[in-house]
């Protein structure tokens, strides 16, 4: 879900909307404002996307202090009524939050039994009514009494027709971040709501409190002592949060991959010495030396880089290494401990899932290395160290370029700890470190393919799922390419380890079921060759994912793309872009909401 608040501005009800939209990403089955002015709050409120909203607010309500909410379901229906913000009884106090209060059924019944009504399904509505109980003219110690009771996690802004000239605020494991302006101050779920206005940005931490007004902004801890948090200066501004001419967000991410590839390497890598240098990284040479294992945690898209990730580390150390489902991992009996490095990976830096598992192995004393792509982000907080992807914003729910950054932090990482554990020769690391740098340039040959590759996906807009198979470290870039394709296009994808089609998943392969086959130029490329020959005797079309130099495998399959040669760690990062493509232009054809799918968001701050 998305936050937003304002105070100052002339007009906030055109703030919060536009606001709104710029969050929409991280949730949209439905949306609200609540706007206080001249001693009326109105809340307005609707289920679907922003703009039903907007249509909405057609009559022009001065306001100069508001707050709005963008909803991602997790109690209670999509409707109008469950849209955020909430109220209390009396109509004057307004709260939307983000999060999820654990112990809302109990809270509920103690106020119904004390003449609360409700009228929605959502945990939030309790925060309204709670505060309401606690109000005696002082919604800042009302809103302090009522954070005490609440058991999970949030962030809140409330607003009070009583004191209309401020709003109130309280984090607790989910994000919220403050923008300075002016003479105006907002209030965000994440900065891409307010950076048009401005790049001055607090982020606030677990069990802050602040109160907004037209002059400032406090920040407190929940038992009301002063706390100090810097101003960070936010270092993209609003054209890189902009479509910029591209239909869509994902295209344009996906066309902004030769420059995210050079900004995530950028001063990190050294060719001539085969020396990575990743400054963020805490832990000493010793502490290197002594790793017994490390555990990759991620989830969804983030997942896939952290399986590359396997494969990069284990090739380049001598150290095992798992990867792990976020939701996984903290139920498991996993015992980690010191000499266990735990590196997590989030584009978003966010997904409660995985903030929970590393918050979990940090206390049983591993050292955490965080990958995203979030400055001030939750997961850069918990973790010892952060590695940020510097790919700039990413807006389409679908990853594109956070995945191909996300590969690149982790290759740097494996070559870190081989190098500082003596397990690669400076000539291996320089040959890999010259190996990624040309992704940059190589990425832009993939999306010269463009229209070629729109032409295939064309073809195939019917087909009723698709399979998509590779090997080593093609086998995360299929997986990938079957979540992409799923996630946009609504098409039943799945991706397989090549040589496990034959137990099993060759029962469910007919004529109409394409397979995408990743069959680049690298030590399994004759097994691969093998598997795809495989899949033809069963009459399926495959299109190969292949290398430039390859002039064998157009006898064996039906459609060829062609990317540029390049080595095995390089090489799945650009059939990944190519992959993006496909699925772009499958979904698109199809007609499908590429930039906000259905049912899925960018953030998921809820376990
Ligand atoms: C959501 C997004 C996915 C993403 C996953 C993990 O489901 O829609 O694109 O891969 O969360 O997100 P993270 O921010 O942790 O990488």
């Amino acid at each position: 879900c998305g936050i937003v608040g304002c105070i100052g501005t002339n007009n906030a009800a055109e703030a919060l909307i536009d606001s709104l939209e710029r969050l929409e990403y991280r949730g949209y089955d439905s949306a609200g404002v609540a706007l206080v002015s001249s001693g009326e709050l109105n809340v307005i409120k609707s289920k679907g996307r922003i703009f039903r909203l907007k249509d909405k607010m057609s009559s022009k309500i001065f306001s100069r202090t508001g707050i709005g909410h963008t909803r991602w379901a997790t109690h209670g229906s999509p409707s109008d009524i469950n849209a955020h913000p909430h109220t209390d009884c009396t109509g004057k106090i307004a709260v939307v939050h983000n999060g999820i209060i654990e112990n809302y059924q109990e809270l509920k019944n103690m106020l119904i039994s004390r003449g609360h009504r409700f009228v929605s399904e959502t945990d939030t509505e309790v925060l309204a009514h709670l505060i309401e109980e606690h109000y005696v003219g002082d919604t800042k110690l009302a809103l302090r009494e009522a954070i005490s009771e609440v058991e999970g996690s949030y962030a809140i802004a409330v607003v009070n027709r009583d004191e209309p000239d401020k709003i109130f605020a309280a984090r607790k494991d989910s994000p919220m971040v403050i923008g300075l302006g002016e003479n105006n101050y907002y209030l965000a779920s994440d900065v891409t709501a307010f950076v048009k206005h401005t790049r001055n940005a607090i982020f606030l931490h677990d069990g802050d409190m602040a109160v907004l007004t037209n002059n400032g902004v406090s920040i407190t801890d929940f038992l009301d002592n002063p706390v100090m948090r810097e101003v960070t200066l936010v270092e993209w501004d609003i054209e890189a949060a902009e479509k910029c001419g591209y239909d869509h967000f994902m295209l344009k991410e996906i066309h902004e991959q030769p420059k995210s590839l050079k900004d995530v390497m950028s001063g990190r890598l050294n060719e001539f010495t085969g020396d990575v240098e990743l400054k963020e990284m805490t832990l000493t040479r010793a502490e290197i030396g002594s790793l017994k294992r490390v555990i990759i945690i991620a989830c969804g898209t983030s997942y896939h880089a952290g399986m590359m990730g396997k494969y990069a580390i284990e090739s380049v150390t001598d150290i095992p290494v798992s990867v792990e489902i976020g939701s996984e991992f903290r139920y498991s009996s996993n015992r980690v401990g010191p000499e266990t490095l735990i590196i997590a990976i989030s584009q978003s830096g966010e997904t409660a899932d995985t903030v929970a598992a590393i918050k979990d192995a940090r206390k049983k004393g591993s050292n955490v290395i965080a990958i995203t792509n979030v400055v001030g982000s939750t997961i850069s907080r918990e973790a010892d160290s952060t590695i940020y992807m510097r790919t700039g914003p990413e807006i389409g729910v679908a990853a594109t370029k956070t995945f191909t950054g996300q590969i690149a932090v982790i290759y740097m990482i494996a070559l870190y700890l081989g190098r500082a554990r003596g397990n690669i020769s400076p000539e291996d690391a320089r040959s890999i470190i010259s190996e990624m740098k040309s992704l940059s340039q190589k990425s832009k040959l993939v999306l010269e393919k463009e229209e070629y590759i729109a032409n295939i996906a064309r073809m195939f807009v019917n087909a009723p799922s698709f399979f998509f198979v590779g090997r080593n470290l093609n086998f995360p870039a299929a997986l990938e390419g079957a979540l992409k394709l799923k996630e946009i296009s609504y098409i039943y994808s799945e991706g397989f380890a090549a040589g496990e089609l034959k137990h099993g998943p060759l029962a469910l392969l007919t004529t109409n079921i394409p397979v995408v086959a990743i069959a680049t130029r690298c030590p399994t490329y004759d097994k691969m060759v093998s598997n795809i020959k495989e899949i033809k005797a069963r009459d399926a079309s495959v299109i190969a994912i292949a290398s430039e130099c390859d002039n064998k495998i157009s006898q064996f399959v039906d459609l060829v793309i062609k990317i540029p040669d390049a080595g095995e760690y390089a090489s799945p990062v650009l059939s990944s872009i190519a992959l993006q493509l496909f699925a772009y232009y499958v979904a698109r054809f199809r007609g499908c909401p590429i930039d906000k799918p259905r049912n899925l968001a960018k953030s998921v701050t809820v376990e």
